[in-house]
């Protein structure tokens, strides 16, 4: 198996073979789940917790359904944080979980490195659903394995990723498994919403959808994640549509077989039009969302059988 790790943390310091072996491995659960079997021995007698610290719709539901169609015991458990102690809450709750003999723990927060530090205290194999501005690697292997269906590869691939970059851990994510994959990687947005570091990233900057779009096979619209801003980033939402909101017009720019993605939740009208959200021809976005649950049904079994040879 060419998974080395105990968890998945980030997508970050992978290498292409392990990458390859979890999308080799969704790919075969997408097949599975379409004859509408389960394969519930695979996780059988295993209890997975899902522990969000934060709102989540696709994220935390694929991960129920994909642990519930391999046969684990699956816990939902939703914390709010505003009112609790970062630091203590995170070590309580490991303490809690250890005690429960809980084998795989899904965990999303809004503090970058929170799966981190919860992998350092917990027995479990801990699976990152998504931590501040940080990483979230299903995205990125649901997203890259969207691709690799449609265009047969990832290398050689011009991507574009449109928008927030700066709060968004898909973007993260994404530029991380992308460039180790060899697909060429540009990010468009205003320059208050790119990171400043994203030259290292190695990823190319665009400020100008036109320019950015240029000859892209894949162009991913980005959320404008508020809730993450200090202070107001964008003047407004419909100037913020005018310059990068991604329509039919713009689109124009990029091949004319390029494909359209978004990890949603999606602001129709501010990031992407509704028109291009939802052509069939163009656009992934429903996809990704079936997508998501082999991925996760791939990562979950990968862990799982590590786990146990572990321990
Ligand atoms: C994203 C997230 O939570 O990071 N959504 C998702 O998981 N599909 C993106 C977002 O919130 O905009």
């Amino acid at each position: 198996m060419s998974y080395r790790q105990k968890h998945l943390l980030a997508i970050e310091g992978l290498h292409p073979p392990e990458i390859g072996h979890l999308l080799d491995l969704a790919e075969s659960y997408v097949l599975l789940n379409r004859t509408g079997k389960t394969q519930r021995d695979v996780l059988r007698g295993q209890t997975l917790i899902n522990l969000f610290f934060e709102d989540s719709t696709r994220t935390r539901t694929s991960f129920e359904l994909a642990g519930k169609r391999l046969g684990a015991d699956v816990i939902n458990m939703s914390v709010s944080t505003s009112s609790v102690n970062k630091g203590e809450t995170l070590l309580d709750t490991a303490a809690t979980l250890n005690a429960m003999h809980c084998d795989l723990l899904v965990v999303r927060h809004d503090q970058s490195g929170a799966p981190n530090l919860l992998a350092q205290k917990v027995d479990a194999a801990v699976i990152n659903a998504g931590d501040g501005t940080h990483e979230h690697p299903t995205q990125a292997l649901l997203d890259a394995l969207t691709i690799r269906r449609r265009k047969g590869r990832l290398e050689g691939l011009i991507v574009a990723i449109c928008g927030d970059v700066l709060h968004s851990r898909v973007a993260r994510s994404n530029i991380h498994l992308l460039t180790t994959m060899g697909s060429r990687v540009r990010v468009i947005g205003p320059p208050t919403l790119i990171p400043t570091d994203a030259p290292r990233l190695g990823v190319e900057v665009f400020h100008d959808m036109d320019a950015g779009l240029a000859g892209a096979d894949i162009v991913m619209a980005l959320r404008l994640q508020r809730e993450r801003m200090q202070r107001g980033l964008v003047p407004s939402a419909r100037e913020f549509f005018r310059f990068f909101g991604l329509d039919a017009e713009k689109l124009a720019f990029a091949k004319p077989d390029a494909l359209v993605m978004h990890p949603g939740p999606m602001n129709r009208g501010v990031e992407i039009d509704s028109a291009v959200a939802d052509d069939a021809q163009r656009s992934l976005i429903r996809e990704q969302v079936e997508m998501g649950v082999a991925v996760r049904m791939a990562v979950l079994d990968t862990l799982a059988r590590r786990h146990g040879r572990n321990d």
